[in-house]
């Protein structure tokens, strides 16, 4: 089973996936906690050049490169974990870049589509929660954590994450099923049980 959490930076994800893996293992289940773009040493170099504030990276080479990330990770630990019938739980996917890139930064949703599709050979996650919060609450979170630099994504100022946002929102719309709005306001708690619920249903009807 494949489990992804989307949100804007700051919204929580982080929190939500060490409780719903805690929990699983606790189950015995076999747990794989991923994160995008990461997860192996290629994509984590990768990383490192999208996250650079030093970096000039124009749109469509910021997209090329999630997308070269993420086919790394599928082709080299996504699939074969599936295969091996862990629980595997990413920190983002195919969503980030429709929202980010496509909504954020403008490039036609047809060429994000396109890419997603060739890094991901077609591997759609069976459920996404998408923590859902204002990006104006967001940044005063991440502002809290003084101890980390902001990125180069970070500093794409307060438009891009509204319009970030308002993709997750479209996508929200367009897949009811798969992708899941929470709002990432409540009690950490509460969501977490939301989770929970979702989660141990679609365990039940795999089985
Ligand atoms: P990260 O520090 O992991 O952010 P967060 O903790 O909020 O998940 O940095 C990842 C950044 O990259 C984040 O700003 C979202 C962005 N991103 C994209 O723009 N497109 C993508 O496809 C992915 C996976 C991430």
């Amino acid at each position: 089973m494949f489990i992804t959490f989307e949100g804007i930076d700051g919204s929580g994800k982080t929190t939500q996936i060490v409780k719903l893996s805690e929990r699983l293992i606790a189950q015995n289940y076999d747990v794989l906690s991923l994160r995008e773009p990461g997860g192996n040493a290629i994509s984590e170099k990768i990383r490192e050049t999208l996250l650079d504030a030093g970096n000039d990276i124009a749109p469509r080479a910021e997209l090329l490169l999630f997308v070269a990330a993420r086919a790394q990770l599928v082709e080299k630990v996504i699939r074969p974990a599936l295969l091996a019938g862990k629980l595997v739980i990413c920190d983002r996917f195919i969503d980030s870049s429709v929202a980010y890139q496509g909504f954020g930064r403008g490039i036609p949703m047809n060429e994000v589509q396109e890419c997603n599709k060739i890094a991901t050979g077609n591997l759609v996650p069976d459920i996404t929660f998408f923590l859902d919060l204002p990006p104006s609450v967001a940044a005063g979170r991440a502002a809290g954590r003084s101890d980390e630099k902001t990125d180069r994504m970070e500093s794409s100022g307060e438009s891009f994450f509204e319009r970030a946002r308002h993709g997750y929102l479209k996508i929200a719309d367009n897949e009811p099923k798969r992708f899941i709005r929470l709002e990432a306001r409540e009690n950490p708690e509460i969501i977490h049980e939301k989770i929970w619920t979702y989660v141990s249903d679609l365990i039940k009807k795999r089985n």
